[in-house]
């Protein structure tokens, strides 16, 4: 039965590239590469919409045009856009090209607004990658409600069965100075236990990022240099939202080895609360 339902979600959204049909009761394992439902002319789902946020340089954007490149018009599913107003010289040739492909680019355009800025419109994804607000005291004070906002604001914009992909540094590497460890230390700054939960959003899948999208390259805020430059530590968090309320008990027996954990075993709340999953190593590039 699993695996059947693994296909159909497969066929529902972009992102999910291939099949391997030794999952879809064959015997044969072949990849072959689903088109999302608005191109697939079997389908009737129309206007399959993706909204990119905090796309810094857009190379992310880039890269997901280049891993799709074969389905005629997919440039025209996509939004992408950016915080600041102005764009580094240095990226205006990019935007240029992707909106030659039919991309829609949009500047200042901030993540915890995106429900009043697409008032009654409808995306099937929308991606954050790796947000940032600075590094100053002001900056990183008024970050801390970011992640909250955002699903917040993303979940006027979507119905159930939509998803969220939000991507973090996740390396495993010990923070001396903050005294835990890095990937715990980024959902501490990006709450997606908190921020998913109180929107109505289940986790579903974690996986890799950087070998996915190969072109991308990671952009600090207010800066052209990459703060990481190994992106193999980025994962992808791919959350759908759900019609009811999740409960932090979803997760105890969630299949897919999705758990929620606390940085302090006394203090079981959500401010305190990581995802921590099996499938962290997993090179997977399945939906
Ligand atoms: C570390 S950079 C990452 C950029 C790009 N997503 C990447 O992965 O390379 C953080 C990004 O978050 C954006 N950002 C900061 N505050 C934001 C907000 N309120 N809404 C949307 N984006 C924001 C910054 O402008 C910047 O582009």
């Amino acid at each position: 039965m699993e695996p059947t339902i693994k296909k159909q979600k497969i066929e529902e959204y972009i992102g999910s590239s291939t099949i391997c049909e030794s999952d879809a009761k064959t015997t044969t394992t072949t990849t072959t590469t689903t088109p999302p439902p608005h191109l697939n002319t079997n389908n009737k789902k129309k206007n399959f919409k993706i909204l990119l946020t905090a796309e810094g340089n857009f190379s992310y954007t880039k890269s997901l045009l280049d891993r799709y490149s074969h389905l005629k018009g997919f440039g025209e599913s996509i939004t992408a856009t950016e915080y600041t107003k102005q764009l580094d010289a240095s990226i205006i040739p990019v935007t240029k090209q992707l909106e030659e492909k039919g991309v829609k680019i949009m500047l200042g355009v901030d993540g915890r607004e995106i429900g009043q800025i697409f008032k009654g419109e409808r995306f099937n994804i929308i991606q954050c990658n790796c947000p940032f607000g600075g590094s100053s005291e002001r900056d990183r004070d008024e970050f801390k409600t970011f992640t909250l906002e955002f699903f917040q604001s993303a979940s006027e914009l979507q119905k159930p069965g939509d998803r969220i992909h939000f991507a973090l540094d996740q390396s495993k590497g010990y923070w001396k100075e903050r005294k835990t460890f890095i990937y715990i230390e980024r959902q501490r700054e990006n709450p997606i236990v908190k921020g998913s939960i109180n929107a109505n959003y289940k986790l579903i899948r974690k996986r890799r990022f950087g070998e996915r999208y190969p072109k991308y390259r990671h952009k600090k805020t207010y800066s052209n240099e990459s703060f990481l430059k190994d992106t193999s530590v980025i994962r992808e968090f791919v959350f759908e939202k759900v019609d009811h309320l999740v409960l932090l008990t979803d997760y105890d027996d969630d299949v897919s080895g999705h758990q929620i954990k606390y940085k302090d075993k006394n203090n079981k709340d959500l401010d305190n609360a990581y995802f921590f999953c099996s499938t962290d190593d997993e090179d997977s590039d399945d939906d």
